[in-house]
């Protein structure tokens, strides 16, 4: 159990959607604020309406930014202290069919939502290590990074790091004190299509007006599934009490049930018949991680 009361949080996407809505359930517990993000008027307006329940900071980082990450942070532990909760949350959807990407959709997608998140690994991380205090990370995956899904192959791709990124510190950190979690969340009910369409680096492909209203049209679409699916209020306080609890995996509904099964069902079907069941079992102990390596290797 991770006792938030009096913590500090960096929270990147923290200005809307459910980064927004982790930063409100997490004022309520008592929890200081730095929210990080791109869009300056949605940071203003977190900051006039949570600094009424808790400390805030607010920063203009772009998560890409290495040098910039590391300035915000020093800023914010200045302000704040010691950060000892981190929310790699910021993110983008990135949906364009796989023939249609390019260079600088790859560069942009897997900048965000997947350097992002490192980035903010490597700034926290050790520092969170060293001063022994304990604490926790959540990094915002996606149902999208547990089994294929539409949302694309871009989108996919890393969103899987990220819940393999996630797993694994989650072996490494545990004997350390520090909790992870992976958020994988089902339709929640933000903007960021339309936002993330704003945002997404031109490809020079000129779009004829019936191309245009069909893309409007499918993120319109895309929008109101969206806005069916769960408030960032719930998401704020599923994660809030996932840091609590200290549980790995956060999801927001069972849409991906199906999905999962029918993944994990096809890799166990495509394993050899024949293999060496006791070479194996000798194999997968070398692989599982004790936390007596661990302690050793720190
Ligand atoms: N909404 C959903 O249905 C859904 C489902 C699964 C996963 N997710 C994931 O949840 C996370 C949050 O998404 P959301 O729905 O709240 O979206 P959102 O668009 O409402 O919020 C995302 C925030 O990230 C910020 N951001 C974007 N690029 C950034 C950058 N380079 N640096 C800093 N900030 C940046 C945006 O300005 C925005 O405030 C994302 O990682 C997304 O992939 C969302």
């Amino acid at each position: 159990m991770t006792d938030v009361q009096g913590r500090v949080a960096f929270i990147t996407g923290g200005a809307n959607g459910i980064g927004l809505g982790i930063a409100r359930s997490l004022a309520r517990a008592g929890v200081k604020l730095a929210l990080v993000d791109l869009d300056t008027d949605a940071l203003d307006r977190a900051r006039k309406e949570l600094s009424r329940v808790t400390d805030v900071e607010i920063y203009r980082l772009d998560v890409r930014d290495r040098d910039e990450y590391a300035a915000v942070a020093q800023k914010a532990e200045e302000a704040l202290g010691p950060v000892s909760l981190l929310f790699n949350n910021a993110g983008v959807a990135t949906g364009a069919p796989a023939e249609k990407l390019t260079y600088a959709l790859w560069d942009w997608g897997i900048g965000i939502n997947l350097n992002g998140v490192i980035n903010g690994i490597q700034t926290f991380l050790p520092r969170m290590v060293e001063r022994g205090a304990g604490g926790h990370v959540v990094n915002t995956a996606s149902g999208s990074g547990l089994a294929a899904t539409s949302s694309g192959v871009l989108y996919c791709t890393a969103k899987y790091a990220v819940v393999g990124m996630s797993e694994s510190l989650n072996l490494e950190l545990a004997p350390r004190g520090i909790g992870v979690s992976v958020l994988c969340p089902g339709p929640v009910a933000t903007d960021i299509v339309e936002r993330s369409a704003e945002a997404t680096p031109a490809t020079g492909a000129h779009l004829s007006e019936e191309q245009e209203r069909r893309g409007a049209a499918r993120r319109a679409h895309m929008t109101a599934l969206l806005q069916q699916g769960v408030s960032t209020a719930d998401v704020g306080e599923m994660v809030l009490a996932a840091v609590r609890a200290n549980e790995l995996y956060i999801h927001t509904d069972r849409m991906m049930e199906d999905f999962i099964k029918r993944r994990t069902k096809a890799l166990l079907d495509a394993m050899p018949a024949g293999s060496d069941a006791s070479r194996d079992e000798v194999m997968a102990r070398s692989f599982t991680v004790k936390s007596s390596d661990q302690k050793q290797s720190s």
